[in-house]
């Protein structure tokens, strides 16, 4: 298929979504998961142990650092938070050690920095961590001690908990969570319990309930890791991608850049290939302490506005060549693209030569600009143009929607192939971006 015909296509499709209103782009926040755990040393761990201190401290960083003007708004807490006892009204609450202000308090503390404040609760017995889980009797009473609280978002994992409970708990959450008349942001892990995939998982249904959900397993702080779930989502993306739109996003998990696990290009690979991906972009870091590289690429303007665009088309991948160059590509709003171009190889940096009309770009002179660099070229469709893609790295470039070739007839010298590696491109006006 023609590129310009998918991008129609895709922007005819009329879907239905979870009617909350909520996350008509994918959610950008910060997630305590990956990087803090079960970490409930307070003692010997103060700053790091999963209490309402770190989260206030990383909403400061949110709300000073530049985070939140760029869509980084979600403070989201995860597993360990809770008392192992509910109160004695069937409540759930807070570990009265660590969250010495309630939930309410921090719920208060967010709002009043213009942030939000993500909870996690888990459908089964127990949460993963050991903490009490929400049995289907106690649905609507967590749902209301959430809205009480001010919470903007749940995460409902489902350790301790078997297919019919899912089945039956993770739908009524949802109306649980309507009826409180709180919007509240709903992030539903039962697919990646189910294996993530049809017959047992139904994406139709995730989009009518769910905002986002998780589609497979947890994240870690390792290239593999990211690669591995990268592979997965793109493997499967006729499948998981067409679920995917305003209000519902497949979540292949956090962004793990300024932890430990990532080289440099690594950490724009992840970035490049969740924004390709639609993905939410939420971070577990310390943003207390991160090196001025990870900020950078993860306050790239360029790919969170690719990440961010209101079309929401979930990309895909377009080749994986034998070279071990994958090219990934994303349609977006204003008829522009935006390519990736990643390399699977482990020698040195590898000059890919590709043409736009080779990856059925229609007829036309393109302007493209390489998100990490920021250097803007212009190419006609048939023009062979060079990246030169580093090992486990990646080039992006956005792709400006084209103009007619009629239109510079009898100019075309102005405009030879580009090259996209770092030196000789001219430096010109970062664009619209
Ligand atoms: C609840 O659902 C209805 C109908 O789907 C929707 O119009 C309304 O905005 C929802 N309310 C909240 C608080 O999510
Ligand atoms: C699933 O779990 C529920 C609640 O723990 C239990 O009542 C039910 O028998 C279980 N169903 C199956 C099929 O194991
Ligand atoms: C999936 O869910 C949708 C919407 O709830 C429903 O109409 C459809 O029948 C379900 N599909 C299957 C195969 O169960
Ligand atoms: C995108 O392309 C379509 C089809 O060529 C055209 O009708 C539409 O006006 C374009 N949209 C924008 C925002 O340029
Ligand atoms: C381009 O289109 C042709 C014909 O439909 C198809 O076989 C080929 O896979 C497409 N190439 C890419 C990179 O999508």
């Amino acid at each position: 298929m023609h590129l310009a015909v998918a991008i129609f296509a895709s922007a005819l499709v009329l879907t239905l979504a979870l009617d909350n209103g909520l996350m008509r782009t994918p959610p950008m926040g910060w997630l305590a998961w990956e990087r803090y755990r079960c970490d409930i040393d307070c003692e010997r761990d103060p700053k790091n142990c999963i209490s309402e201190n770190l989260f206030k401290d990383m909403a400061d960083r949110l709300s000073e650092d530049g985070w939140r003007e760029l869509g980084y708004v979600y403070v989201n807490i995860d597993d360990c938070w809770s008392s192992m006892e509910r109160d004695k009204q069937g409540r759930l609450q807070a570990d009265p050690k660590r969250f010495p202000g309630g939930i309410a308090n921090l719920a208060r503390y967010m709002h009043d920095r213009g942030l939000k404040l993500g909870i996690y609760g888990d459908m089964g017995t127990h949460t993963c961590g050991g903490y009490p889980g929400t049995n289907l009797d106690q649905i609507e009473t967590d749902a209301q001690t959430f809205a009480d609280w001010g919470v903007d978002m749940l995460k409902l994992d489902g350790c301790y908990s078997n297919e019919s409970v899912q089945a039956e708990g993770y739908p009524r959450m949802s109306k649980a969570l309507n009826a409180t008349g709180r919007r509240i942001a709903y992030s539903c892990s039962w697919p990646a319990y189910q294996g993530g995939l049809p017959p047992k998982v139904n994406y139709t249904q995730l989009g009518e309930i769910c905002n986002l959900w998780r589609n497979y397993g947890d994240i870690q702080d390792s290239w593999d890791s990211v690669l591995s779930i990268s592979d997965w989502f793109f493997k499967n993306q006729d499948i998981v991608g067409p679920a995917a739109g305003p209000g519902k996003w497949n979540d292949p998990d956090m962004l793990i850049i300024g932890n430990f696990g990532l080289s440099t290009d690594q950490s724009r690979s992840q970035m490049a290939l969740w924004a390709i991906m639609a993905a939410p972009l939420f971070m577990s870091n310390d943003l207390r302490t991160i090196s001025s590289g990870a900020r950078a690429i993860l306050q790239n303007k360029a790919i969170i506005r690719i990440s961010q665009d209101p079309m929401g088309v979930q990309g895909k991948r377009l080749l994986k060549d034998k070279c071990g160059i994958d090219v990934y590509w994303r349609p977006l709003s204003d008829n522009g693209s935006a390519l990736v171009f990643f390399s699977r190889r482990n020698d040195m940096p590898y000059r890919y030569q590709i043409s736009l009309s080779k990856l059925n770009y229609t007829t036309g002179l393109y302007k493209m600009y390489e998100v990490f660099m920021g250097k803007v070229g212009t190419v006609e469709d048939t023009s062979e143009f060079t990246v030169s893609v580093n090992p486990s790295g990646v080039v992006m470039l956005y792709v400006f929607p084209p103009v007619k070739h009629r239109q510079f007839h009898g100019n075309a010298k102005l405009h030879g192939p580009a090259h996209f590696h770092h030196h000789d491109l001219d430096n010109a006006i970062p664009p619209v971006l």
